[in-house]
């Protein structure tokens, strides 16, 4: 049985509550998904990879200079699933969720698509919009250009049809929140 409490508590220890809760949410998302689309997968396989695809842009296991988040956490997943006790028969279906969880059409597995889907899910809307001024305090400047940048990236990730469903309200209510923060702000931020 995967320790769930054990996960959450590596994640927050990592990168607090912002990245416990994204990966929270994600495995709910996931879940939704897979019923609304009737998919079959693995528990094990997308709980694990739903809490640790983000694992490398955090210390210690951030690497230096620039970096493909997806591509180095997905190098760290043999040894951690193993710390879990995960079966090694689990560990490649894993490592390819994390992996391609932000690369369009890439992996066959339900859980790949799963989680790459529920994991853009997660930033458009209002998330999108607290997730990057959280990031950026004293900058809204670059809170907006980042929010600019997720929103065509992450709508873009989009495959499963309840997926595109479900991000239809956040997407205009990213855009809504684009147009009307110009207006307010006068362009001054
Ligand atoms: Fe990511
Ligand atoms: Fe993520």
């Amino acid at each position: 049985m995967l320790d769930e409490q054990r996960m959450q508590e590596q994640m927050l220890a990592l990168g607090g509550t912002y990245i416990m809760n994204h990966a929270k949410r994600t495995l709910v998302i996931a879940r939704r998904l897979a019923k609304s689309e009737q998919l079959p997968y693995d528990e094990e396989v997308l709980v694990f990879s739903c809490f640790f695809h983000d694992i490398s842009a955090f210390l210690p296991y951030r690497p230096e200079g620039s970096f493909d988040h997806a591509e180095e956490s997905a190098k760290i997943m043999p040894a951690l699933a193993k710390e879990y006790g995960i079966d090694e028969s689990k560990t490649g279906a894993i490592t390819e969720a994390v992996r391609y969880h932000d690369k369009r059409g890439k992996g066959t597995a339900n859980e790949t698509m799963l989680l790459r889907n529920a994991d853009a899910i997660d930033y458009l809307g209002f998330m999108a919009v607290a997730r990057d001024f959280s990031k950026q305090p004293i900058e809204m400047s670059r809170a907006v250009a980042a929010l600019k940048k997720h929103r065509r990236e992450f709508a873009a990730l989009l495959e499963l049809q309840s997926a595109v469903r479900m991000a239809e309200k956040r997407i205009q209510n990213l855009d809504l929140f684009l147009s009307e923060f110009e207006i307010e702000s006068l362009g001054i931020y």
